[in-house]
C-alpha cells in the first residue's frame, strides 16, 4: 500500500516553551482509518494541523501525498485533503444547502457537478431532509454531521476529523458514528482523534495513542490490549482505598500488575478468577469493595497501564 503520510521526528514548540509535539515519527497508509487517541493537550490538534499543512513544525520532516509539509498548502494536493476541526465549519446563517454550495466554490467545482454532488451528499448522509435549514437551527449532532460533509465535498483521498464526537450526548454520538461508519467503507484515509475510548474502538482499525506530545503507542487495538494488560481485567471498585487496602491486594496480585483510577483498581493476569475470589475470601478486605467484576479490557486500561493516568483525567 501506497505510503500518504509520512512524518519524522516532528516536534511543535508553541511560544518557545510549550512542547506540544515531541519527535513524533508516523506512516499512514491509502486506505487505512486511525485513530489517534489521548488525553486533552496530548497534541493531537496540532498533530492534525501539522498534517494538513496548516501549521508548521519546529523540526522534524514530513511528505503528505508526495508533498513537503511547508509546500503542501500552495499545492494541488490540498484539494486532496480536509481537515474539519472540532469547532463547527459551517456558515450559521445559511442552510446546509447554501453551506455545501458556498464550500463547493471555494473548491472550484464545476457548476453541473457540484450539484450532482450536493444532493448525492444530502441524500447519502441524511441531511436530505433539513437541506433548507438554517445551519444554526439544526441539532448539535446534525451540525456535527454537516461540518463533516463539508468535508467531502471535494471527495478528498485523506480526511482528518478533530474530535467529531466530543460535546454531543449519546443520541447524536450515535448518529455522527453512523455517519463515520458509512465513511469507513468507502475506503478513504481517515484520521480521527478522540478521547472517548469507546469511539476509537469501534472506528479504527489502528489505534495511535498520544500522551504529552509523545507517541506512546501505535498498533491494533486488540494487539495493544494483548500486550499490556491481556483480553480481560479484574475491576474492583472500593469505597476507600488505604495502604491497607493496596497491601493486601499488593500480595494477592503483583503491583505491577495493578493500576489504580480513583476508587477503582484494575488488576491484569493470568488466572483472574482465582484472583477474585481471593479478594472475596479477604473478609476485611471485601467489606470495602462495592463492585467486583471481570471484564474485557478497553484502550483505556491500556492507556492507564501505560501513564498511570486516565484518558479523561
Ligand atoms: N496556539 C497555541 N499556543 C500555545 N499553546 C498551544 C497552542 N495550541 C495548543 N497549545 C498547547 O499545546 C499542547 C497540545 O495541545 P493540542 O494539540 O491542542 O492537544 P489535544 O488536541 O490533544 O488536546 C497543550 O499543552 C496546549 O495547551
Ligand atoms: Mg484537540
Amino acid at each position: 500500500m501506497e505510503v500518504v503520510i509520512s512524518l519524522k521526528n516532528i516536534s511543535k514548540i508553541y511560544d518557545n516553551k510549550i512542547r506540544a509535539l515531541d519527535n513524533v515519527s508516523l506512516e499512514v497508509k491509502a486506505g487505512e482509518t486511525i485513530g489517534l487517541l489521548g488525553p486533552n493537550g496530548a497534541g493531537k490538534t496540532t498533530l492534525m494541523r501539522i498534517i494538513a499543512g496548516q501549521l508548521q513544525p519546529s523540526s522534524g520532516e514530513g511528505i503528505v501525498l508526495g508533498k513537503n509539509l511547508r509546500e503542501l498548502l500552495r499545492s494541488e494536493e490540498r484539494f486532496k485533503l480536509s481537515y474539519v476541526p472540532q469547532e463547527n465549519i459551517f456558515w450559521p446563517n445559511l442552510s446546509v444547502e447554501e453551506n455545501l454550495w458556498m464550500m463547493g466554490a471555494m473548491y472550484k467545482i464545476p457548476k453541473r457537478e457540484l450539484r450532482d454532488r450536493i444532493k448525492k451528499l444530502l441524500e447519502e448522509y441524511e441531511l436530505w431532509e433539513v437541506r433548507k435549514r438554517l445551519a444554526r437551527k439544526l441539532s448539535g449532532g446534525m451540525q456535527k454531521r454537516l461540518s463533516i460533509v463539508m468535508g467531502l465535498i471535494n471527495d478528498p483521498e485523506i480526511l482528518i476529523l478533530d474530535e467529531p464526537t466530543t460535546g454531543l450526548d449519546p443520541a447524536m454520538r450515535a448518529s455522527v458514528i453512523g455517519l463515520l461508519e458509512k465513511l469507513n467503507s468507502l475506503g478513504k484515509t481517515i484520521l480521527i482523534s478522540s478521547h472517548i475510548v469507546e469511539d476509537i474502538e469501534r472506528l479504527c482499525e489502528r489505534v495511535v495513542i498520544m500522551d504529552r506530545g509523545r507517541i506512546i503507542a501505535d498498533a491494533q487495538p486488540m494487539e495493544l490490549k494483548i500486550k499490556i494488560t491481556g483480553r480481560e481485567v479484574l475491576e474492583v471498585l472500593f469505597n476507600e482505598i488505604d495502604k491497607e487496602v493496596l497491601e493486601k491486594l499488593g500480595r494477592i496480585a503483583e503491583e505491577r500488575d495493578m493500576a489504580r483510577a480513583g476508587y477503582k483498581i484494575i488488576i491484569k493476569g493470568d488466572d483472574l478468577i482465582a484472583l477474585s475470589n481471593e479478594i472475596r475470601n479477604d473478609k476485611a478486605l471485601y467489606e470495602n469493595v462495592i463492585t467486583l467484576s471481570i471484564r474485557k479490557s478497553t484502550l483505556e486500561d491500556v492507556f492507564l497501564f501505560l501513564t498511570g493516568r486516565l484518558i479523561g483525567g
